[in-house]
């Protein structure tokens, strides 16, 4: 069978887009090689001496790990040398990352979470670099901080590499799902997993339910439905959570189910939850609805909610689209 790299698939897709400049698929192969790199590292995590807290805190007031800041340098010094970009914003710092004018600038804007899921890394588990690219509307003047709050609809592109038992690639430019396997022998992406569709209904429900005592009803109403033998399936749905919103995520796309991460009174400063609206549920919204799936707060679109700041926190309902259809039943009934 003949084989599709990464970037004959972009070739292809996006002479049929407007997007037909080279400069996306310049952006792309950039953050493809920065990923490699983080795969390489993240493969010999066991083996070299990068393991461990560092004993700083990120921006988010969590601790940050060595590969963390590893993935997050590497990010940043390959993609503002591309050319193709105005500005970057990751979960690891705190403000817009300027694009020193020395490389050159673009009109497109890279949000990135560069290691997703890195409570696990010290123990093997499945982590991942998530992605999110907007192109800015005004480019005659430098780039703002509203240049970069766009709402989700606006994304050009969105996904996520993976690092598990392989490292995969899975991306929407608005025209689908597509993953690719990286072949380490050849070090290329090639597609595995063309046009995904996440089933219907699920058969997995996700979501670290310890923190049930800070819910609010109507997310315990959720929670209870799907662990109800009378449900619409009529048998309790399996509860998986890894922990890595990257992993716990593709498993359901693939799969079929939902992942929640529901605001809770835990802390007081993060009544809205755990995960960042601009590097986490954007592109994942981005990516469930481009295979047939949903992604809400609660109550509103995650795609149509208009960012106020950029480290922005939100509840998170995503997966196939029965089951999120339900959240949101539930909660409309309850509010
Ligand atoms: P990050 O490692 O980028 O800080 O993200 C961690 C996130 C996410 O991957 C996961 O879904 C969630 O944290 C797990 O949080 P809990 O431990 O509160 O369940
Ligand atoms: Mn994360
Ligand atoms: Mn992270």
């Amino acid at each position: 069978m003949r084989q599709i790299t990464v970037t004959e698939h972009l070739l292809v897709h996006q002479k049929a887009s407007a997007m037909a400049t080279g400069r996306f698929t310049r952006l792309l192969n950039e953050l493809i090689l920065a990923a490699k790199i983080i795969s390489r590292e993240v493969n010999k995590a066991g083996l070299v001496d990068v393991l461990g807290f560092t004993g700083e805190v990120n921006v988010q007031g969590e601790q940050v790990k060595k590969l963390d800041e590893y993935a997050n340098r590497v990010i940043i010094h390959r993609m503002e040398r591309a050319g193709v970009l105005c500005a970057m914003a990751s979960e690891e710092n705190a403000d817009l990352i300027e694009i020193p004018a020395k490389f050159g600038q673009g009109d497109y804007i890279l949000i990135f979470d560069p290691l997703d899921g890195s409570s696990n890394i010290d123990v093997n588990v499945s982590i991942g670099t998530i992605f999110s690219i907007y192109r800015r509307k005004d480019g005659t003047r430098p780039v703002v901080l509203s240049d970069v709050l766009q709402k989700g609809a606006e994304q050009v592109a969105a996904g996520y590499f993976i690092y598990g038992s392989s490292t995969m690639m899975v991306y929407t430019t608005g025209n689908g799902v597509h993953g690719f396997t990286l072949d380490p022998s050849v070090g290329e992406f090639l597609l595995s997993h063309p046009d995904i569709k996440i089933p219907e209904q699920g058969k997995i429900y996700s979501i670290n339910e310890s923190y049930w005592h800070y819910w609010d009803e109507p997310t315990k109403q959720v929670v209870s439905y799907f662990k109800s033998p009378e449900n619409e399936i009529k048998r309790p749905y399996s509860l998986r959570y890894i922990g890595s919103l990257v992993a716990d995520f593709h498993r359901n796309l693939l799969y079929g189910g939902i992942f929640m991460y529901p605001a809770d009174s835990r802390d007081p400063k993060k009544p809205s939850g755990k995960l960042r609206l601009l590097c986490e549920a954007n592109p994942m919204a981005f990516i469930a609805e481009q295979a047939g799936g949903m992604a809400i707060d609660g109550q509103r679109r995650i795609l149509d909610i208009e960012p106020q700041e950029l480290h922005q926190r939100v509840p998170l309902f995503v997966g196939s689209k029965k089951d999120v259809q339900k959240v949101a039943d539930i909660y409309k009934c309850s509010t």
